[in-house]
């Protein structure tokens, strides 16, 4: 596995309606796996595609629950219900943080990287990182959905993410 550098704001790609991804072969499985590295390199819960700058529909979550690593291709939203609002950062924008309010729960259909399709349903922080890495996919970044920014050292007491 490889650790791939992460896109930082403002990139043109990272504002980019990503593609559906339609060969599930070996290449997106490295893809994949390099993902999930960069991702627990930088101590995040999340990356996105194109924050290594690929436009595809492809994520990978870890929240460092019992679920463990959630690969998400072609993911769609099917189901929302409730509300949540707390401190969201990102990658791509190394010490920014903010309020964002979300759904509560939602329900995902999305491919696995063999291209099966599964559901998985999520609430709380789990729900916001899914939303999180699915707005990077249509090109959506958090700021455009802060309620509030948060000073870093006011994060204490916030999950942060
Ligand atoms: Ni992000």
């Amino acid at each position: 596995m490889a650790v791939l550098s992460i896109v930082m704001h403002p990139a043109e790609i990272l504002e980019k309606e990503c593609e559906p991804v339609r060969q599930f072969d070996k290449k997106l499985k490295i893809l994949l796996n390099d993902m999930y590295e960069t991702m627990l390199a930088a101590d995040g819960v999340g990356l996105a595609a194109p924050q290594i700058g690929i436009d595809q529909q492809i994520a990978v979550v870890d929240i460092g629950d019992e679920l463990g690593r959630i690969n998400l291709i072609n993911p769609i939203i099917i189901e929302k219900s409730g509300e949540q609002t707390d401190v969201e950062g990102c990658l791509s924008f190394p010490g920014l943080y903010g309020t964002v309010s979300r759904p509560y729960y939602v329900k995902v259909k999305a491919q696995d990287v063999k291209g099966r399709f599964f559901y998985i349903e999520a609430e709380d922080y789990l729900a916001r990182a899914i939303q999180h890495e699915i707005d990077h996919l249509h090109g959506i970044l958090f700021t455009s959905k802060v309620l509030k920014y948060i000073d870093e050292e006011d994060l204490e007491g916030y999950e942060g993410e």
